[in-house]
């Protein structure tokens, strides 16, 4: 192949790291010329020396050599550290631009953030876009999910490269122009929050499955890789499989029971439930997912509330096969209502931060590549098609009649793990958002009358019209 001159190089890659490094990769392997940059020039010496002798990539070990490469208007795809790292990488690259350059940040960014980057951007005249990346490493190798969001202009000028270097399905590139601003990154956020959500069901599956029906670790990967060849059939479920199958090569014991059982985030999943409770769309099972991470986090705590707070004992001793089927088919149900409460997000957002989102091509752009990805996702999106305007997904006929298929799956491994003392509060979480949801009268009106009685913030009736306060203190 042969190696890109100066001022021909299609896209511009800022940081090395390891998703940066796969990126360059699938691009160059599409047949894409890359110039590459990091901010310590060793990397991008050992990344030229260890791949790329024979791929269509050109180093630049200053910025400006780098910016030199690209073809004009340039396209400069950024894969730094969420925050200040991208605000420096702007700020260094704006002197060096010209009129229509495309700057495009592949992180995990706060949308916020991306909508004051894209104001700024538009106020110098340059093209901006908010890239969402799923799919880890292996993902940016061979096929990632890809949500961007930006002006449509931006996403025209590397719509090809993104189509070539997504993830396929049916024939068919997981990515499309999902709106403007920073409706790429929001979408990629909610994608997390989800993930948490689903990482969360699964955990307590596991918690169910030991503690509470003495499985071990070749059980678990057992049941785990029967599950992946059902409705469950998921990215999640297939790697859960798998880790229970490995070993440590030092003790030979199951290497998942020799991780801490403290577990950390970046914050994605916290940002979808501080901007959910903003836009008052409720994601229970997302919020108790970043709850319960936390809590993991009170180790010493919790092993000393072990001593003093004794609970029913863990272990279940009927039959487990019964069990195991009534925590997959409630697992199913419960990750749909986590789904449900994701786009009913995205839904609320898009009408709040006017970003039109179409949510049949969100949920068709996750169909692969990303960590969300599952087999239930085609009826989702075959839910979507039909109404574009669905307000939840637990309204849409098809699913609305598989989670009432489950719901007794639902209450028996929420009342089973309580009379066990096991906690599963995302099942929990998922069951009162279904019973909450689907009930006609909620006891919000004593809510109501408690705000009147002690702050006169008056209340609605529902046999007349109006606003009314009542002095409730009998003299
Ligand atoms: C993805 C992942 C990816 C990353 C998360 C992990 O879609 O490929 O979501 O973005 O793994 O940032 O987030 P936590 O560190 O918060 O678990």
């Amino acid at each position: 192949m042969a190696i890109p001159g100066v001022g021909n190089c299609e896209m511009g890659l800022v940081g090395l790291g390891v998703m940066g490094r796969n990126l360059v990769l699938n691009l160059t392997d599409k047949g894409f010329p890359v110039a590459v940059y990091n901010r310590t020039p060793e990397r991008t010496r050992e990344f030229m020396e260890r791949e790329v002798t024979w791929q269509n990539i050109r180093p630049g070990y200053t910025l400006e050599e780098f910016v030199g490469l690209l073809r004009r208007p340039r396209a400069i795809l950024i894969l730094v550290t969420a925050g200040s790292p991208m605000d420096a990488v702007i700020e260094e690259l704006l002197p060096l631009l010209g009129p229509r350059d495309l700057i495009i940040d592949g992180g995990n960014s706060h949308f916020i953030d991306t909508s004051r980057r894209s104001r700024l951007l538009a106020e110098k005249g340059l093209l901006f876009m908010g890239l969402g990346i799923s799919g880890g490493e292996q993902g940016a190798r061979h096929g990632p999910s890809l949500m961007p969001g930006g002006s449509p202009e931006a996403y025209a000028r590397v719509q090809t490269l993104l189509e070539a270097i997504a993830a396929q399905k049916d024939g068919k590139p997981c990515v499309a122009y999902l709106g403007n601003g920073s409706c790429g990154h929001y979408v990629k956020m909610v994608h997390n929050g989800i993930e948490y959500g689903l990482m969360q069901l699964l955990a307590e599956t596991y918690d169910f499955m030991k503690r509470g029906l003495g499985l071990t670790a070749p059980d678990l990967a057992a049941v785990y890789e029967g599950w992946n060849h059902t409705e469950l059939h998921s990215y999640l479920v297939e790697i859960t499989a798998k880790i229970f199958r490995r070993q440590d090569e030092a003790t030979g014991q199951p290497l998942v029971e020799l991780i801490l059982d403290q577990a950390k985030q970046k914050g994605t999943g916290m940002w979808t439930s501080w901007d959910a409770m903003d836009l008052q769309s409720p994601t229970p099972v997302i919020d108790v997912a970043v709850g319960m991470r936390d809590l993991s986090g009170y180790k010493v705590q919790r092993e000393e509330a072990a001593q003093v707070l004794p609970g029913p004992p863990a272990r279940y001793h009927g039959a487990p096969g019964a069990i195991i089927t009534h925590l997959q088919r409630a697992l199913y149900a419960a990750m749909v209502i986590t789904y449900a409460q994701g786009l009913a997000l995205l839904s609320r957002a898009s009408r709040a931060y006017r970003y039109d989102l179409n949510l049949e091509a969100v949920v068709r752009v996750w169909r692969a590549g990303c960590i969300i990805r599952a087999a239930v996702l085609e009826d989702i999106r075959g839910a979507y098609q039909t109404q574009p305007g669905l307000p939840n997904l637990l309204l849409d006929p098809r699913l609305g009649k598989e989670i009432l298929a489950r719901q007794n799956d639902l209450r028996a491994v929420a009342s089973l793990a309580a009379h066990q003392g096991l906690p599963v509060p995302a099942f929990m979480a998922a069951l009162a958002y279904f019973d909450a949801y689907r009930s006609p009268v909620l006891p919000a009106n004593l809510t109501q009358a408690q705000r009147d009685f002690f702050g006169a913030h008056t209340y609605e009736r529902v046999d007349m019209p109006g606003v009314f306060h009542t002095e409730w203190e009998e003299e």
